[in-house]
């Protein structure tokens, strides 16, 4: 069953950065500062915190207990774990996920290596909000530049996997982490100086809880569930590479808590200048690739700040499409027993096809439509609503009510070195809580697909 040719990460350090490589993406920069400062800043960020540690921290668990225990792929790793085959479905569900996602995240990573370029060769000082608008929407609608930057992020990423999961994927996470973190402090610093600062940092940080209801607890929830890339293979894939003699718990902890911080740490990057300019905060690639560069540009340094912001975003969408790549090179070398190389290669053109559909629906006039929406737009959405809470309520299920006691309190305990209050904790939000906080989510996911508002049908029902 063990596959013990498998990589692994070799050091603890190695494994949290990878985790937290996978976990800190354009989620983190380019929409939690935003949706916490729609949803009462500290108000949102602490209920984000606690949602985080008695919910999603669980799921992130079984999720690592799974591949650690299974020793395999997504899929390979799920049969593994129960012996049937059947719960093999959730790791195929998973790694469809895992294709639907990166299909858009390698678009948009293509757009931000065009910005590094552009930054470098002069950059967006002195330009108008309407120039960045009309510039960045003509570049979009090229169809073929920002396929090649797609390709070129393609082959990145090909060339970091190519030398496996020591020497390729922790290597490369161990330097590009602590470079996110150092580039996103070193923003924040530049931005402290900000007449907005205060304005910036309130938007995030000031608690405001007149705002919070049921529906800023599940945009949380989601948001949470997104920042710790469940649900989608990524996580099953890593957790079988996390040697034995880790804490997957103390990991797990860890790895949460740094994206919390990251995201804090790009709001105060961003959101300061967005302010000092009067302009209406957004987020998502309105925020990154029309707002901010010209507003960077005119900070102190400008240059050299552009070109940062755009290889963070670079550095942040490689080490967790990394992630999801690897899901599916685990997945093919193993179950069509080929090498590495080989797998990469499918990988690569599965995603290359998607990818490039992703990048031509948002061509003017086209007709690479679902449901009325762009594939790049439809991809994302169908993944968050629905694929995300299924997988991670599929693995709380199995971990909580199928495995045997003695195999999960293995894993969850590292072998006796995690208190065992921790673990029956754990164990009791895996089998009671998070199923039907999940439920909750989904249910309300679906009804917001058939324009009902849940949380307001409720309110008018009590
Ligand atoms: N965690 C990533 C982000 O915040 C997104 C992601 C989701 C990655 C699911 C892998 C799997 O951007």
């Amino acid at each position: 069953m063990a596959n013990n040719n498998r990589g692994s990460f070799s050091s603890k350090f190695g494994a949290i950065a990878a985790i937290a490589g996978s976990a800190v993406g354009l989620g983190n920069i380019w929409k939690f500062p935003y949706v916490a400062g729609e949803n009462g800043g500290a108000a949102f960020l602490l209920i984000y915190i606690g949602i985080t540690l008695l919910i999603s921290i669980p799921v992130l668990l079984a999720e690592f207990s799974i591949g650690r225990h299974g020793q395999g792929n997504a899929f390979r790793s799920f049969v593994n774990m129960t012996g049937k085959k059947g719960w093999g479905a959730i790791g195929i569900l998973e790694l469809l996920g895992a294709i639907f996602v990166l299909a858009s995240y390698c678009v948009i990573a293509g757009w931000s290596l065009e910005y590094i370029m552009r930054s470098v060769m002069g950059g967006f000082h002195g330009m108008t909000q309407t120039q960045m608008d009309v510039q960045f929407d003509m570049f979009v609608a090229s169809g073929w530049r920002p396929i090649v930057w797609m390709v070129v992020f393609l082959i990145i990423n090909g060339g970091v996997l190519g030398m496996g999961v020591t020497k390729g994927i922790e290597r490369c996470s161990k330097f590009m982490i602590p470079a996110l973190f150092c580039i996103l402090v070193m923003l924040a610093g530049v931005n402290l100086l900000q007449p907005g600062f205060n304005e910036g940092a309130a938007f995030i940080l000031r608690p405001n809880w007149s705002v919070v209801t049921g529906r800023t607890i599940l945009a949380a929830l989601g948001q949470s569930f997104f920042s710790l890339s469940i649900g989608m293979a990524a996580m099953i894939t890593y957790g079988s590479y996390i040697q034995r003699r880790e804490s997957l718990t103390g990991v797990g902890v860890i790895v949460s808590l740094a994206t919390v911080l990251m995201a804090v740490l790009a709001g105060l990057a961003i959101f300061p200048s967005v302010f000092s300019y009067g302009i209406e905060p957004t987020k998502g690639a309105d925020l990154v690739f029309k707002t901010l560069p010209p507003l960077f540009a005119e900070l102190p340094g400008g240059y050299v700040i552009s070109i940062l912001f755009f290889i963070l975003l670079f550095f942040a969408a490689l080490t967790t499409s990394l992630s999801i790549m690897e899901s599916l090179v685990a997945f093919f070398s193993e179950e069509l027993h080929i090498k590495r190389i080989y797998a990469l290669g499918i990988g690569f053109a599965i995603i290359l096809l998607s990818s490039t559909l992703c990048a031509l629906s948002q061509m003017p006039d086209s007709t690479i439509l679902v449901g009325g929406e762009t594939l790049f737009d439809w991809t994302d959405k169908f993944c968050s609503a629905y694929i995300l809470p299924l997988g991670g309520l599929a693995c709380v299920v199995m971990v909580g009510w199928f495995i045997p006691h003695y195999v999960v309190e293995h894993e969850l305990t590292s072998s006796g070195k995690t208190p065992l209050w921790i673990y029956k904790f754990i164990v009791f939000m895996m089998r009671y809580i998070c199923p039907v906080v999940i439920v909750v989510l989904l249910v309300n996911c679906i009804l917001d697909y058939f324009g009902v508002d849940m949380i307001a049908t409720l309110m008018s029902l009590i």
